[in-house]
C-alpha cells in the first residue's frame, strides 16, 4: 500500500503507549519508530524522545526534523488539547480526535447531550452549574435508599464519579465538586440513575465516518481482590468479553456508536481515531456508561497481542479520509488474552520510587507472554527501577481465559520485585 517505509511518533508513556508502540514495531512498513516521552520498556524497540507535547510546535518541528509520517496519541489530555488539530493543522497526520470531538470524553454533559439528541440508551441522567438545582434534582426524582451516581463534567483523571447510597452522601459529593474539588473539571456535576448489571468495553477505530470494531475487553478498577479499596487506573483486564455476543455487538453499533458518529459529523466535528464505548449490560438492554476517546489502559495490553493485521496500515487508513475504512476487515488471533498489572505497593496513594526490578527478561521469553511497561526506567547501572505507580502490564494469551490466565501468572512469578503488588483475581 505504501511504497517506502515511515517513521512513527507516539505520544505517552503508559502500558498502553508501550503496546501501541511494540504492535507498529511488528507491522510491515514500519521505519524508525519514536516516542514522546516513552519509558524503559519502550526504549528497546522505539527511540524515546524528551519533547513535551504541551509544546505543539515543539513536536511539530520534531516532526519535520524527523520526517514522522504518523504521529498516534496515546493519552487522553493531549487530545482534550487540541495536539491533533496542531499537527492537522501543520500538514502532519494524526490518529486522535480533534479538540473539539474529543468532548466526547472530556465533557461528561456534552456527550450526553449527544446521546439525547440521538437517542443512544442511557442512564436517566441531568446536568447542573450549581448545587441548588442539582440537589432539588435529587430530591425530586431518586427515592431515599435509590443510589445516585454523581459525575464531574471534566477529566478527573478517573476519580471524578461517586456512587452515594443516599440523598445525604449525593448532596455531600454534589457539594464537595462545586467547591471546586476537580477545579473546572467540576464546575458542571451530572446526576445519573444508577444502572445495575456487567460492565464492559468496546473499542473502534474510526475515519470520521466508518466505526470498524477494535475489540472489546473487561477492565478491573479496584485496588483490592474481588473490586473492593480504591479506584485505580486499572488492574488487569482481559479480552474479548464472553458477554459481548454478536448480537450486543450489533446493537451497541447500531444504537450507540453509529448515531453518535454520524450526529458528529453533521455538526461538522467528526471523529476520527479511537473511541471507546464503556456500557452497562443491563436488564434492558445495553446502555451507554461513557465514551473515551482513545484505547483504554490496560486494555489496549489485551486487544492488541490479539490483532493479526497490520496496525500500521490500519492506522493509516483510519487517517485518510471519511468511508476509507468500509471495507478493512481486521483479522484477530481467536485466543483469549489477559493481563495483570504490577503495582507500587501503596498506588493509588504515596508509594516508593526507584527500587530495583528483575527478572523482566526472562518472564517476557515466555511464549505468549508480552510485558509491556509504565513506570519503569534505568538506574545508573542500567538496571530497571519502578518510577510510578502502575509499573508493568503483563500479558499472556491462552485458548479460554483460564490458560490465558496461568499463564499471565506464571510469567509474574518470574518477576522479582519487593515493592511490587497485583491482583490475584484477574480473569476469574
Ligand atoms: N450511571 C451509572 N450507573 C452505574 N454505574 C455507573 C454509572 N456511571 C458510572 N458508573 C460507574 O462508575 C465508573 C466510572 O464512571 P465513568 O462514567 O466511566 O467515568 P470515568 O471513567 O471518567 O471515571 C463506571 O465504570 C461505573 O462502574
Ligand atoms: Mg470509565
Amino acid at each position: 500500500m505504501y511504497a517506502s517505509t515511515m517513521n512513527v511518533l507516539v505520544i505517552g508513556s503508559g502500558g498502553r503507549e508501550h503496546a501501541l508502540c511494540w504492535a507498529l514495531s511488528k507491522s510491515g512498513g514500519m521505519g524508525d519508530l519514536f516516542c514522546a516521552p516513552g519509558n524503559a520498556g519502550m526504549e528497546e524497540i522505539a527511540r524515546c524522545v524528551q519533547v513535551d507535547w504541551k509544546n505543539a510546535d515543539a513536536i511539530i518541528g520534531f516532526c519535520r526534523d524527523h520526517d514522522i509520517g504518523l504521529v498516534v496519541i496515546g493519552p487522553e489530555a493531549p487530545l482534550a488539547e487540541g495536539l491533533s488539530d496542531a499537527l492537522r493543522s501543520a500538514g502532519l497526520r494524526a490518529v486522535g480526535p480533534s479538540k473539539e470531538a474529543a468532548r466526547l470524553e472530556s465533557s461528561k454533559a456534552f456527550m450526553r447531550e449527544i446521546c439525547e439528541e440521538t437517542k443512544v440508551p442511557s442512564p436517566r441522567n441531568a446536568s447542573f452549574k450549581e448545587s441548588k438545582q442539582a440537589k432539588s434534582y435529587v430530591e425530586a426524582n431518586f427515592q431515599e435508599g435509590e443510589k445516585i451516581v454523581v459525575k464531574a463534567d471534566g477529566l478527573a483523571a478517573g476519580k471524578g464519579v461517586v456512587i452515594a447510597e443516599n440523598h445525604g452522601e449525593a448532596y455531600e459529593a454534589i457539594d464537595e465538586m462545586f467547591d471546586g474539588k476537580f477545579g473546572e473539571a467540576s464546575a458542571c456535576v451530572l446526576i445519573e440513575e444508577c444502572l445495575e448489571g456487567e460492565e464492559a468495553s468496546l473499542f473502534y477505530l474510526c475515519d470520521g465516518e466508518v466505526a470498524l470494531a477494535f475489540g472489546n475487553g473487561r477492565d478491573y478498577k479496584r485496588i483490592g481482590e474481588g473490586n473492593v479499596g480504591a479506584n485505580t487506573g486499572g488492574m488487569g483486564a482481559y479480552s474479548p468479553v464472553g458477554e459481548l455476543t454478536e448480537e450486543v455487538c450489533a446493537q451497541v453499533e447500531e444504537k450507540i456508536v453509529n448515531p453518535v458518529l454520524r450526529s458528529m459529523a453533521a455538526r461538522g466535528t467528526p471523529f476520527t481515531g479511537f473511541l471507546y464505548a464503556g456500557v452497562m449490560l443491563t436488564p434492558d438492554g445495553v446502555k451507554l456508561l461513557e465514551f473515551n476517546v482513545r484505547m483504554g489502559d490496560p486494555e489496549t495490553q489485551v486487544v492488541l497481542p490479539r490483532l493479526r493485521s497490520n496496525f500500521l496500515e490500519l492506522l493509516l487508513t483510519s487517517c485518510s479520509g471519511a468511508g476509507a475504512l468500509r471495507d478493512v476487515s481486521l483479522e484477530w488471533d481467536p485466543r483469549n488474552c489477559i493481563t495483570v498489572v504490577m503495582a507500587s505497593q501503596g498506588y493509588p496513594g504515596e508509594y516508593e520510587k526507584g527500587a530495583r526490578i528483575e527478572g523482566i527478561e526472562s518472564a517476557s521469553s515466555m511464549k505468549d507472554v508480552h510485558v509491556f511497561h509504565a513506570g519503569t526506567a534505568r538506574d545508573g547501572d542500567g538496571e530497571i527501577i519502578a518510577t510510578g505507580g502502575r509499573v508493568l502490564a503483563v500479558s499472556g494469551l491462552g485458548e479460554s481465559l483460564a490458560p490465558a490466565r496461568s499463564r499471565a501468572y506464571e510469567a509474574l512469578g518470574h518477576i522479582k520485585w519487593s515493592g511490587g503488588i497485583y491482583r490475584r483475581d484477574i480473569g476469574t
